[in-house]
């Protein structure tokens, strides 16, 4: 176990600006994800810490030990990759052992930590097999073993679920998060999958363009998110751009404007609210205190069972998306109909247009 810090990492690649200082600490025995969109700069900044790729700027420090100058094999860290990595002409034991092979081991030594480790991603007795016959899933679980059979102080994981099929995917998500649990093992993972991000860690780091939007726990980042990419990023979010902001701080929007006393002082904002953060209103329903409620047309509404879909579209033109839990039938307007939504206040996200950074104090 070991704590991984980064200091102030650039890294730039003719003309891309792959890092771009990004300053942060993994504490020891953490699931740390990294997540973001495609090119933003999370497999170079796993590959940095790896050591298979050097910054331009910045120091990478692994247990309180500076690693900049450790080439990859001496930095003491697991890896998985997402294409598995195994080699095909060798049995799943061997492919194992590999890791221990350089590390001059006694054999029998060996052979039971190899045991051990198939034993810990549940492939245990599978030693003789060559990888062709093994699923997708296997594979990924020998390339896990062979990571922790040495017993890293660091397990780096890029992607390892990708290849994989969804109901998989969820199996071997919840296999790495016991696993990871059981040996408390410092764990870096790389998705672009948010709601991966949110099952397994401990906390995540959004990343766009090689920045550092946010650095929270699954809830922090879902509930509060730090900037309007963050928000839109992670799960599914209303955006309403740019709204006017009365001199008072009331919101321009709907038919009773609602001051909101963080928005003193600023002539527009951004909103944005989650589609199961609203409630359908009775009609001619009335901002109180606690919520403002916006009108609109029906565009189209579906009944799943548990919930509904409905998209509405505002009288400002705006289009919203709503997700009721255990709709009422006398909620299920058709198309064209107007329907009022309240929007709690306290569920609502507010960010500046002009920077997309989060405003506070919205409740
Ligand atoms: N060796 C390289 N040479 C040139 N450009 C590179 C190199 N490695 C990465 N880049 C660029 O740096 C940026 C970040 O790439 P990176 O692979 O880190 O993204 P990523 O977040 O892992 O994306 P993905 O989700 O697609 O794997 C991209 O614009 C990429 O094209
Ligand atoms: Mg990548």
């Amino acid at each position: 176990m070991a704590r991984v810090e980064l200091r102030h990492l650039s890294r730039r690649f003719s003309g891309v600006q792959a890092l771009a200082d990004v300053d942060l600490a993994v504490e020891s025995g953490e699931f740390f994800t990294l997540l973001g969109p495609s090119g933003c700069g999370k497999t170079t900044l796993l590959r940095t810490v790896a050591g298979f790729v050097r910054q331009d700027a910045g120091e990478v420090w692994i247990g309180g030990r500076r690693v900049d100058d450790v080439p990859v094999w001496k930095r003491d860290i697991g890896l998985v990759f997402q294409d598995y990595a195994i080699f095909p002409h060798m049995s799943v034991g061997d492919n194992v052992a590999f890791g221990l092979a350089n590390r001059r081991r006694p054999r029998q030594e060996a052979a039971e930590r190899v045991a051990r480790a198939l034993e810990l991603v549940r492939l245990p007795g599978l030693a003789a097999r060559m990888p062709h016959q093994l699923s997708g899933g296997q594979q990924q679980r020998v390339g896990l073993a062979r990571a922790i059979v040495i017993e890293p102080k660091v397990l780096l994981m890029d992607e390892p679920l990708s290849n994989l099929d969804a109901k998989l995917r969820i199996e071997m998500r919840d296999d790495i998060r016991d696993l990871q649990h059981a040996l408390g093992i410092t764990t870096l993972y790389v998705t672009h999958d948010q709601e991966e991000a949110l099952v397994l860690s401990d906390r995540i780091c959004v990343m766009q363009s090689g920045r550092v939007h946010q650095v929270g726990t699954p809830w922090e980042v879902y509930d509060r998110p730090a900037t309007l990419f963050v928000a839109s990023f992670v799960g599914a979010m209303n955006v309403i751009a740019d709204v006017p902001v009365a001199p008072g701080g009331q919101v321009a929007l709907g038919a009773s404007p609602r001051a909101l006393p963080a928005l003193a002082g600023r002539d527009r904002v951004t909103l944005a609210i989650r589609l199961e953060d609203m409630a359908v209103a009775g009609p001619g329903a009335a901002a109180s205190p606690d919520a403002l409620v916006v009108e609109g047309a029906v565009e189209k509404v579906s009944f799943a069972g548990r919930e509904a879909f409905y998209r509405l579209r505002l009288d400002s033109g705006a289009e919203l998306a709503a997700h009721v839990h255990r709709p009422e039938r006398r909620t299920l307007a058709s198309p064209g109909a107007r329907l009022a939504l309240a929007l709690p206040v306290a569920r609502l996200h507010l960010f500046d247009p002009a920077t997309g950074v989060r405003i506070d104090g919205a409740a």
